[in-house]
């Protein structure tokens, strides 16, 4: 420990100290650096940056299918004309992003080789949301270097801004590639409009051209769209299929090779972590941080081999770190039928019915104060619970006696559930602190 914290002090050494502790805590601190030791440690990783999702490889393995499509069309770009408008739809972590990006680098390399304008701008729609901001950031994206951002955040009709796109669009000349990412998430939020004006650039630009290409992993967001703009976007669809389990092994390979020390992975790791994400659904992103957290835990016990239990452990970590802030966010009344789902367990229930939740629901509210929703409101919300993926809510046939829910929760046992929940509300430590009186089973 490097350093000592007195408890005849009663203070925290880095807390306001008066002076003759501060004496003590600086000559302490100079006897060495909390980061000394840790840096010393010998890492397992070349470059970690490789595992990260940001990092792009040079090469992406088992899409090619896919980037061959991309390619054929946007290669009319580089001809001068207006590649078709497309939609890349695929589950999470499917490469679409990656594959686009890729293909979009080689695009605008070639066009500087050739002396041809191509322009690939790719936007978030998740962090950038509404068809004003999407407009404007795609417009400041066309400044020159020495010119400053000028549209303003919020503020101008959105009409001014489009007509400021087209104007400066006009001005470089050359092909846009449009790449709305995300973009399910836009048009679920602000309808849509943007595409309509988008997909609708090329009437209003003489000099210019632009195409727009839409990634999606909600395969039904085009139910959102209207006829006309969906026949205009939906030009050219690709799916991204679920990568399998010898498909990951060979990214994972690729990235292990330029990101971990050779020999740092016993031969069980890369197929643990690829079966496990291909279970999932196939998701490259959940593999590789698999293969990262579990070269991290390695790490930190100083093993010089990554095995099987750190991948366990990598797995448990990264269930835990996911559902953790689903749970903290939770509404009030949500936390509450989950903790009388709980409370059921604590005294031993399995497969618990709605009555059961109900029941302990009902004197939760009670004792803390909280208003009672009907039994068919419980009933809803935990549908909702199940939904998402913090209990199981099975519909079973009781013959005669009608239908009924068995519920159980299927949280990881080694999340404190209680203490999140407890933590995150005051009113949910007092639903925990309370005894319940439980219906008789027959
Ligand atoms: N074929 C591949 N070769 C190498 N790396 C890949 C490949 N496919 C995906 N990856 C990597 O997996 C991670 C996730 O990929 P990407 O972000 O492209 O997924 P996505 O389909 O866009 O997912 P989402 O729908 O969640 O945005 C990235 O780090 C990416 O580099
Ligand atoms: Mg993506």
């Amino acid at each position: 420990m490097l350093i000592t914290w007195t408890r005849t002090h009663g203070r925290h050494p880095l807390a306001a100290a008066p002076a003759a502790d501060k004496d003590v805590m600086e000559t302490t601190i100079m006897s060495g650096n909390i980061f000394d030791e840790i840096l010393t440690l010998k890492s397992l990783f070349i470059n970690k940056e490789v595992l990260r999702h940001s990092y792009l490889p040079n090469t992406m393995i088992h899409r090619e299918e896919e980037i061959e499509s991309l390619s054929f069309n946007l290669v009319e770009a580089l001809k001068g004309h207006i590649p078709s408008n497309m939609i890349l739809y695929g589950v999470t972590g499917a490469g679409k992003t990656a594959v686009t990006k890729y293909v979009c680098k080689q695009l605008q390399m070639k066009g500087e080789k050739i002396g041809r304008k191509v322009f690939p701008v790719l936007v978030n729609c998740r962090q950038i949301d509404t068809q004003y901001r999407v407009l404007a950031h795609l417009s400041n994206t066309l400044l020159e270097e020495f010119e400053a951002p000028d549209i303003p955040f919020t503020g101008w009709p959105t009409d001014r801004v489009f007509k400021e796109l087209v104007k400066r669009m006009e001005r470089r000349g050359g092909v846009y590639v449009i790449i709305l990412d995300e973009i399910d998430h836009l048009i679920k939020k602000a309808g849509d409009d943007l595409l309509y004006n988008l997909t609708n650039l090329n009437s209003e630009l003489n000099e210019a051209r632009a195409c727009v290409i839409g990634i999606s992993n909600d395969l039904k967001f085009t139910d959102y769209l209207d006829p006309r703009v969906r026949s205009r976007l939906g030009q050219q669809d690709i799916i991204f299929n679920p990568y399998n389990a010898e498909q990951l092994q060979e990214i994972l390979h690729d990235r292990a090779v330029e990101g971990i020390e050779e020999n740092a992975l016993s031969q069980d790791v890369i197929p643990l972590c690829s079966a496990l994400a291909a279970q999932e659904h196939g998701d490259a992103r959940c593999a590789l941080d698999l293969l990262r957290v579990s070269t991290e835990k390695a790490e930190k016990e100083s093993a010089e081999l990554v095995e099987k239990r750190h991948v366990r452990a990598a797995q448990a970590q990264i269930e835990c770190d996911q559902i953790t802030p689903v749970i903290r966010t939770l509404p009030t009344q949500q936390k509450i039928v989950l903790a009388a789902v709980m409370l059921n367990e604590y005294n031993g229930l399995k497969n618990i019915q709605t009555g059961e939740v109900f029941y302990i629901y009902k004197q939760a509210c009670t004792r803390v104060g909280l208003s009672l929703l009907s039994a068919r409101r419980v009933s809803g919300l935990i549908s909702n619970l199940d939904m998402l993926g913090l209990i199981t809510a099975n519909t079973v046939s009781k013959g005669r006696y009608g239908r009924s829910k068995q519920i159980n929760s299927c949280l990881p046992d080694n999340l404190d559930v209680k203490t999140i929940m407890s933590n995150s509300e005051s009113v949910i430590a007092d639903v925990f602190a309370h005894s319940y009186k439980h219906q008789s089973r027959l």
